[in-house]
């Protein structure tokens, strides 16, 4: 058997680059978490495809408290009261609302069978807390376990314009194992409304982890 590379500082990457990887699995138990950046059509229609995948036996849903100050801004809802309703039009049984104060849910355990996560949209606060391995409430604790059992971590990251520190933080999370997933739609698809072009972002970062839809565009397909 070949020697494994010593664990010294240089070394890191080609270690982590060794242990496996949950990335080329079908995930049928997602962790959804909302911040306080801007982009709340996104996760409205990230809520819209999820509720509609039958692939997708669970997802938690966690919402920090920032994520409703901006939600009722950008969507106007308000408070947390029946969320999945006010999001939705509908209560949706297979998605799950965590709260981001409760560090005892299933998220924030290893042995729970998550199978991956997305943070979307994702607020610099919360990036520089994953980045620094701060993980005070759920929605960092959850990024933290999926980063420690090399599940897949998806962050879409919204600000601009970026400052030294953002760039840093994105750097050392993609350096321990997270996707940054910028939440920058695509133009060539040449969507017809805002809820068209968050759905077909949302469509590539659903594909990134192994769960394409039906109805995604396809460069020259
Ligand atoms: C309307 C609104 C839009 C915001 N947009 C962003 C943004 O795009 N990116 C960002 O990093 N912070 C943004 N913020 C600031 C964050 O909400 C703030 O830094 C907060 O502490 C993030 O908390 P959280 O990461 O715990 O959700 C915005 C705040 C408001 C009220």
């Amino acid at each position: 058997m070949a020697a494994l590379p010593m664990l010294v500082p240089g070394n890191v990457e080609k270690l982590l680059a060794l242990m496996p990887s949950a990335m080329n699995r079908e995930p049928h138990n997602l962790t959804l978490a909302t911040t306080g950046a801007s982009g709340s059509v996104f996760l409205k229609q990230m809520l819209t495809i999820l509720a509609a995948d039958e692939r997708v036996t669970t997802v938690n849903f966690i919402a920090s408290d920032n994520a409703l100050r901006v939600m009722a801004e950008e969507l106007g809802l308000s408070g947390r009261q029946k969320l999945m309703s006010q999001l939705l039009g509908t209560e949706c049984p297979r998605i799950v609302q965590q709260n981001n104060n409760d560090i005892g849910a299933n998220v924030a355990s290893g042995s729970y069978p998550s199978d991956g996560m997305i943070v979307l949209p994702c607020s610099m606060g919360t990036l520089a807390r994953i980045a620094n391995g701060i993980a005070e409430h759920l929605i960092e604790r959850a990024a933290d376990v999926c980063l420690k059992e090399r599940r897949p971590l998806v962050l879409c990251c919204r600000e601009t314009p970026l400052n030294k520190v953002h760039i840093r933080n994105m750097g050392l999370a993609a350096d321990a194992g997270a996707t940054v997933y910028p939440l920058i739609p695509t133009f060539y698809n040449r969507p017809a409304s805002l809820e068209e072009m968050a759905r077909e972002y949302c469509n590539r970062v659903l594909a990134h982890i192994g769960l394409p839809q039906s109805g995604a565009y396809h460069w020259k397909a």
